[in-house]
């Protein structure tokens, strides 16, 4: 067991485009092995390769609760194959310690992705359940791309990351996402009637 070192936002490994694994090696379950305890330790719910450095497609999320038994799930090679719905949460990272903004995300999900015996699976995380929207969180990890990009309040991420003293906004990095916010604004005034 060995407990990695998190990058944190500012470092340019965070914003590279990750290559997919040739085979899941016994370097690779180490890897992954390592990642499970090193988000364990860190309290996350979920960790990608490029946030220890690697340069790989895989990632680990555990969304079991405290009073649950451990259930770490790795995905390498994953490919988000189905989405739809919009929910707006709030997400942080551990590349980002303390910073919390509010993202768009999809609320339903299927991914398919290799486990680590190399075999294919096929999960379906729905409702924006906690699972669904750290999937999309990793999985965004796996190509450069980070929660603040998904951001629904600049101003709001302008000023978190000022305050946790993290490098400012990276403004041409955010992601248009009219559909996403248009569901979420229906759904927000909807519930205002
Ligand atoms: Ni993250």
């Amino acid at each position: 067991m060995a407990i990695l070192k998190i990058l944190h936002y500012g470092d340019e490994r965070l914003r590279q485009k990750c290559r997919e694994v040739s085979k899941v090696s016994k370097k690779i379950k180490t890897l992954a092995q390592d990642m499970i305890d090193t988000m364990y330790v860190n309290n996350g719910v979920g960790l990608a390769a490029p946030q220890v450095g690697e340069d790989l497609r895989m990632f680990v999320i555990d969304v079991s609760t405290d009073d649950e038994p451990l259930n770490p799930i790795v995905f390498i090679n994953p490919k988000i194959i189905k989405k739809s719905g919009a929910i707006k949460s709030n997400e942080g990272c551990l590349s980002f310690p303390k910073a919390y903004v509010d993202v768009r995300r999809y609320k339903n999900i299927m991914i398919k992705a290799l486990d680590l015996k190399g075999r294919p699976f096929v999960l379906e995380a729905k409702d924006g359940e906690l699972l669904a929207r750290a999937i999309q969180h990793e999985y965004d990890h796996l190509d450069g791309i980070l929660f603040i990009d998904h951001s629904r309040n600049m101003f709001e991420a302008i000023e978190v990351l000022k305050n946790n003293n993290l490098p400012e906004l990276e403004r041409e990095r955010l992601i248009d996402e009219p559909e996403l916010e248009d569901e979420i604004l229906k759904q927000e005034s909807e519930n205002k009637e």
